[in-house]
């Protein structure tokens, strides 16, 4: 090769590079409140994520979470949910707005696919705080992985099956 074909090769490679390091999400953060809060609404701010398959905004909630809820998911989830591959994949994030029937919002909890946090529960950290971004609940929440584990064969999550 000569030196100004390697030059040219060198050029495409790093604008191929800067190209996709422009669309790259900034990486998933530590199993931890708020670095979590911090990534879902400053870092990757959720509200630009797809919503749960099948589900738009304001959808008619069950007991306990709300009246309204709108859910949003990290892609690896939507993929996991639109093609039921029978579990969510590390690093798959979920957050549910809880909203009262005059459609203000109540909280809003999340379930993060953290690798290796919490085996036992399929390494779910769960997450809930308030409008303002109070943190009410994190990590191994009892509260949470009681009522949800009714559903361990669906790795605990309820708003669809997964296979
Ligand atoms: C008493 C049972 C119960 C408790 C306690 C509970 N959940 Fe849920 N959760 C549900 C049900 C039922 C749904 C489905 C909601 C619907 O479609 O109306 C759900 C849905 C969710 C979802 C959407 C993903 C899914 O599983 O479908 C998230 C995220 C979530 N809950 C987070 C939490 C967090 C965080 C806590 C604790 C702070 C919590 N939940 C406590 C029953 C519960």
């Amino acid at each position: 090769m000569r030196t100004r074909d390697i030059g040219l090769v060198i050029m495409v490679v790093v604008v191929i590079g800067l190209l996709s390091c422009g669309k790259a999400e900034p990486p998933r953060p530590a199993a931890s409140g708020p670095e979590l809060y911090a990534y879902i609404t400053r870092d990757n701010p959720y509200q630009k994520w797809q919503m749960w398959p099948g589900k738009a905004a304001l959808y008619t909630g069950r007991e306990p979470h709300g009246a309204l809820l709108t859910t949003y998911v990290t892609d690896e989830v939507y993929v996991a949910v639109q093609d039921k591959k029978g579990s969510i994949p590390e690093g798959g994030i979920i957050i549910k707005e809880n909203y009262m029937p005059d459609k203000t919002l109540a909280a809003v909890t999340v379930m993060y696919k953290a690798k290796g946090f919490d085996p036992p529960n399929n390494d779910w950290f769960w997450l809930k705080y308030e409008p303002d971004g109070r943190i009410t609940d994190q990590g191994k929440v009892q509260m949470c992985i009681d009522c949800h584990r009714e559903r361990r064969n669906n790795d605990f999550i309820y708003t669809s099956l997964l296979r």
